[in-house]
């Protein structure tokens, strides 16, 4: 490890549970390396009892931020000195900044989703569907609400009622899913339906032949399930695009909140080809 590794501010990691499959450390170290920093990002097993002490051990030890993945996104949020807005209103953090000994927690998601989707091009959606009633949902949701245009959501769970009720988002549940399809520009999957040991199908099959054809199709798992919802949507002319995407441009917002500086296009492709996007 480089000499100045654990030197305050110098010293970044996720904590997750499990964390193996992270691809964060390639990107991140990618980054720091790309702009020729000694930083090092590194990947840590905390299991959810663990969570207080090795936070307490983050602030302890100087480290200068850290992300957050199943299962701690919400749990952190009662250890936190300071919730950026985006954060308290999501009730879950996936970027925490320390300084002075402060942890701040934001939530880069859902503004790393609405980069990810200018990639796909077209105006900013005004109707949206998003799918999923989790922490990257809510990230979602409130992207699409406090981004440029306010975007009218309908929201879908398998428990509807369950979902908070937020000014300009409908809730719906599965079964009434095809009229929102047929309105729709932009149809995002913020479910574990089709991540790597999760669930195989939806709840109820989704009417995806209702979209219009050019409607935008983010599913926010990666990798992309072969024979998956992403295939499923090219059959029907949808624009699509998988959840490296959004994984890219979090992670770009979460470097920028750390270092205080906004990242040079060089260094975000470099990012870009350590995810082999
Ligand atoms: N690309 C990125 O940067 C990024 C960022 C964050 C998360 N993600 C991915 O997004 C996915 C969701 O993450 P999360 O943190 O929100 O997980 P989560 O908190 O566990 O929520 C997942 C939600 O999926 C829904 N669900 C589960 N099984 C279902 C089924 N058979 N049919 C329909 N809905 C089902 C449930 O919603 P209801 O009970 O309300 O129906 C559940 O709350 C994961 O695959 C994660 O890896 C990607």
């Amino acid at each position: 490890m480089n000499e100045n590794a654990n030197d305050p501010g110098r010293c970044f990691g996720v904590f997750g549970d499990p964390v193996g499959h992270s691809r964060s450390p390639d990107m991140l170290n990618a980054a720091f390396a790309a702009m020729g920093m000694p930083h090092r990002y590194f990947a840590f097993h905390v299991r959810p009892h663990a969570l207080a002490n090795a936070l307490a051990g983050a602030r302890a030890m100087g480290l200068g931020g850290l992300n957050l993945t199943v299962p701690h996104k919400r749990a952190a949020v009662a250890h936190m000195d300071r919730l950026a807005p985006e954060a308290a209103r999501i009730g879950a953090i996936n970027t925490v900044l320390i300084r002075r000994g402060e942890l701040i927690g934001h939530n880069t998601d859902g503004a790393g989703f609405l980069d990810a989707l200018a990639e796909l091009g077209g105006n900013p959606p005004r109707h949206a569907v998003v799918l999923g009633g989790g922490g990257a949902a809510r990230s979602v949701v409130d992207g699409l609400r406090h981004g440029e245009t306010a975007a009218e959501v309908v929201w879908v769970s398998r428990e509807p009622a369950r979902l908070p009720a937020l000014d300009g988002v409908a809730r719906c549940g599965y079964g009434d899913l095809g009229e929102a399809l047929a309105g729709c520009e932009l149809l995002v999957n913020a479910t574990t339906v089709g991540m790597r040991g999760g669930p195989e199908r939806f709840a109820s099959p989704l009417p995806l032949e209702r979209l219009r054809r050019g409607t935008r199709v983010v599913d926010l798992v990666y990798p992309r399930a072969p024979g998956g919802l992403l295939d499923e949507a090219d059959n029907v002319h949808a624009r699509t695009q998988d959840g490296l995407a959004t994984l890219l441009w979090q992670g770009v917002r979460a470097l920028e909140l750390w270092l205080g500086i906004a990242l040079p296009a060089s260094v975000v492709a470099t990012m870009r080809r350590a995810l082999n996007r």
